[in-house]
């Protein structure tokens, strides 16, 4: 292995983010020193170009527009991702506290204009590693990414590690933030629809304890898998249909509200919970006190329509959606059913063309949003049973979602492994569930440590890849 100390390009275009990151080991002494023994690496910079406001006037991401985006955003975003870095050592060495709007990046709408008075190239000379996602995603928004990185691997002459994008977001979870970094800025916990070039700073990167039980659910793909060691992958499960997040923006699109559809789905339903929750206090504040009024209440009077055994206020509909695939023993998904559920209950609500109400989208939102995150939690917890991981790691653009996070983690708390260890769980940061070449790297990194590079010449892109 080379002894420089590392220091990873890392290129992500698999399906509508255009992102590119630097991956630093920092204060190395012996770079050749064995895996337990190194120092974790540094996510430097961490630069995102999201494409959701050109494919939101489709309600969703086409490929040929998503490609030609990549294009036009790709060589812009891998300048500001490696004077970005520059910037940040900088700032380190100086002790100042700046904004990184000193690159003076422009955001239009889907690209970025670069405007740089230094020179990125000469940076480029320090890269080390070239990283990049192969597959699985779009084989016209890969390719961008791909052959950016392969050509500059070509013209640097470095080695150059492919990434299983399920991998990378695997990897995303070993991020835990860090409390002391100077670097953070407002954005950072917001949510994805705000990523437009989004910054991310310092993150403490967490050991890893084998075996790992990974669920990555995204737009493209729902899978369970067991991680034996860095690197030793094995699927255990996966959906034979759709995607979870692809079902979140399709019931948005059924309800006509936007895209993407996972954030919005997920505030709807939050709104909802709360609505629910509101009548279950004010049932329970009425039995203990007989006199009280329901101001705060935002449903029907509780006289009139009594709440229901799970508190909901009366008059509400009865929606109910399926669990699919909960009864059978194996770790597959399928969300398409569900999908055809909601589809078909919103059709009955609207026979006489009268349009939805908030309040009725707010509780099929719900209604959904539970049925999904009972399914992933449950069989989640199966897994866990039979394969007894001392980590559960949750991935993936829909590992977002706050209500999941929740579930995930309360199930935990109160499951106990047969040597009574608690199981530990592993959330990404906010700004690292969705797209980004930060996981990549980290994948990366821990190929390089334990030899496992390429060269540009062999390496191959594949939408379908397998972990
Ligand atoms: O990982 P990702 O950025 O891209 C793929 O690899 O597909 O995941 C994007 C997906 C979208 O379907 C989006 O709606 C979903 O993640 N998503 C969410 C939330 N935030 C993003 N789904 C549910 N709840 C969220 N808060
Ligand atoms: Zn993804």
């Amino acid at each position: 292995m080379n002894d420089k100390q590392i220091k990873i390009l890392a290129i992500e275009t698999s399906c509508d983010e255009t992102s590119a990151a630097v991956i630093c080991e920092e204060n190395q002494i012996h770079s050749d020193q064995p895996t337990a023994n190194r120092q974790p690496p540094t996510i430097v910079s961490n630069i995102v170009s999201s494409q959701v406001d050109l494919h939101a006037k489709t309600s969703g991401v086409v490929p040929e527009v998503a490609s030609r985006a990549h294009m036009e955003a790709i060589i812009p975003v891998v300048e500001k991702a490696l004077l970005q870095e520059n910037t940040k050592s900088e700032i380190r060495n100086t002790k100042q506290t700046q904004k990184y709007n000193v690159l003076n990046i422009k955001n239009s709408d889907s690209n970025i204009v670069s405007n740089f008075d230094i020179g990125a190239s000469d940076l480029l000379q320090e890269v080390t590693h070239l990283a990049v996602t192969a597959g699985p995603g779009l084989i016209g928004s890969l390719l961008v990414g791909f052959n950016t990185a392969k050509s500059l691997a070509y013209a640097l002459n470095i080695p150059i590690i492919p990434i299983n994008h399920i991998e990378g977001h695997i990897y995303s979870a070993l991020c835990g933030e860090n409390p002391k970094s100077e670097y953070r800025n407002s954005k950072q916990h917001q949510n994805n629809k705000d990523r437009k070039t989004q910054e991310i700073s310092n993150f403490v990167l967490r050991a890893l304890n084998f075996p790992i039980l990974a669920l990555t659910v995204s737009g493209g793909h729902t899978s369970l898998t067991l991680m034996k060691d860095h690197g030793v992958y094995e699927n255990i499960g996966a959906t034979i249909d759709d995607a979870a997040g692809e079902a979140f923006d399709k019931v948005a699109k059924l309800l006509d509200l936007g895209y993407p559809g996972g954030p919005i789905v997920s505030r709807y339903a939050k709104k909802y919970r709360e609505k629910i929750s509101n009548s279950k206090f004010l049932i329970s504040n009425q039995i203990t006190n007989p006199e009280s009024t329901s101001s705060q209440n935002q449903c029907h009077s509780v006289e009139e329509n009594p709440a229901d055994s799970a508190g909901r206020c009366g008059g509400d509909l009865n929606i109910k959606f399926p669990r699919p695939l909960l009864d059978r023993p194996d770790f597959n998904f399928s969300f398409s059913g569900l999908k055809t559920s909601v589809l078909y209950t919103v059709k009955k609500l609207t026979v006489n063309s009268q349009p939805l109400t908030a309040e009725l989208k707010q509780q099929i939102c719900y209604e959904f949003e539970e049925a999904v995150v009972d399914v992933l939690v449950t069989k989640t917890m199966r897994a866990a049973m039979q394969y007894e991981p001392k980590i559960i790691i949750l991935a993936g653009g829909v590992s977002a979602n706050l209500f999941l996070r929740k579930r995930l983690t309360e199930e935990l708390k109160n499951h106990k492994t047969k040597e009574h260890d608690c199981i530990e769980l592993l959330l990404p940061p906010l700004e690292l569930c969705g797209d980004n070449a930060a996981m990549i790297g980290l994948a990366a990194y821990y190929h390089i440590i334990r030899d496992d590079i390429s060269s540009w010449d062999k390496i191959k892109v594949d939408s379908n890849l397998k972990l």
